[in-house]
């Protein structure tokens, strides 16, 4: 591990006004660039290029059949790639630029390659709302595909020294643009019909879209994507240390990931995510809290329990993704 370490840290530059053109460069030349959103950092290509897109499938591990978002600067952008229905119209109108990211039809016209879809009909599209991946979008003109930047399967990072200790040389470069806001992935939302289905609850949590549109978000349809989303089924997120969900103790050679004003008591490793109890605080610090706890070397992280409103909900799913058992083959 040490050579690539030592590549990736030459890699990783503040993210300046001149640091942002090189990375442009290497885009548009068909190199990787991490970048930071306001939800997680991005491992970045050209959207167009097959041979930058296939890179990115190369580094991350990532099965070729679990396709990738597309970063585009606006609705107007994304048109160019996708059929807007009159429901994406509403959502693009009220969450972009934003944590949002919208499935729908692939344009027969566009330019995307095949390998970002990893041969569906349809497109995950998303705006974000990060000054960064904006002037990245902006520099290169491109459609930008950007799944998190953690090798496959493993937890997502929230600051570019995370980017840095799991990728070497495959990146041309990781801007740092400081530890992201959100700290959780974006919303995924199938806008294809009437109503909006949810495929992976994030950082719009499903009471703020339902309140904004006055529509109920239907879920239940993730077993139907099930062959199509299969990043977002299996384990995930998943630390070295077992994950153990609803710890009512800590047990010995256990770290604890703790939530609230009352922590179990421990003499072993422990993070607290949000000592006043606060959701948005606990989602911005939950994947660096499970890395520093899988570094204190326990044998088992042990999760007391979060509640399952509003941004709980995705924390809650993060938490039983990174628990899941890891199975061979998982991503
Ligand atoms: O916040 C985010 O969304 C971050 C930042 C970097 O934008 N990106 C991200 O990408 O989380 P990734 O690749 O880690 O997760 C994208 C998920 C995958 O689980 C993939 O299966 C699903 O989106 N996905 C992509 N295209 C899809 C499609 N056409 N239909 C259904 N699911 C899709
Ligand atoms: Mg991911």
């Amino acid at each position: 591990m040490g050579e690539p370490r030592k590549a990736a840290a030459k890699a990783m530059e503040k993210a300046t006004e001149a640091a942002i053109a090189s990375a442009a460069e290497h885009l548009l030349a068909g190199r990787l660039v991490a970048f930071p959103t306001e939800t997680v950092y991005g491992l970045g290509a050209d959207a167009t290029n097959s041979k930058a897109v296939a890179q990115i499938f190369a580094a991350k591990g990532r099965p070729r059949f679990n396709p990738l978002i597309v970063h585009v600067l606006d609705a107007a952008a994304a048109d160019a790639y996708v059929a807007f229905t009159p429901l994406a119209r509403r959502l693009a109108g009220a969450f972009w630029p934003g944590p949002l990211t919208l499935v729908l039809d692939k344009r027969d016209t566009s330019p995307l390659s095949d390998l970002v879809t990893g041969g569906l009909a349809s497109v995950a599209v998303r705006s974000p709302d990060h000054p960064i991946a904006r002037a990245l979008l902006r520099a290169t003109g491109r459609p930008l595909a950007a799944p998190s930047a953690n090798r496959s399967g493993r937890i997502s990072p929230t600051q570019a020294a995370h980017v840095a200790a799991e990728f070497g040389d495959e990146v041309a470069m990781i801007l740092d643009g400081g530890p992201t806001a959100h700290g959780l992935e974006s919303t995924i939302l199938d806008a294809r019909g009437e109503a909006p289905v949810l495929l992976r609850p994030g950082a719009v949590t499903v009471e703020t879209i339902e309140a904004a549109l006055g529509v109920k978000v239907a879920r239940g349809s993730i077993d139907a994507e099930r062959p199509s989303a299969p990043g977002q089924l299996m384990s995930h997120y998943a630390p070295r240390a077992g994950v153990r969900l609803e710890a009512r103790e800590v047990r010995p050679g256990e770290a604890l990931l703790a939530f609230g004003p009352a922590p179990l008591p421990t003499e072993g490793p422990v993070f607290n995510l949000s000592p006043a109890g606060d959701l948005a605080e606990a989602a911005a610090n939950l994947f660096a809290a499970l890395r520093a706890l899988d570094a204190s070397g326990a044998e088992a992280i042990a999760v007391m329990p979060i509640p399952a409103e509003g941004l709980g909900e995705a924390i809650n799913d993060r938490l039983q993704r990174a628990a899941a058992p890891r199975s061979a083959g998982a991503s």
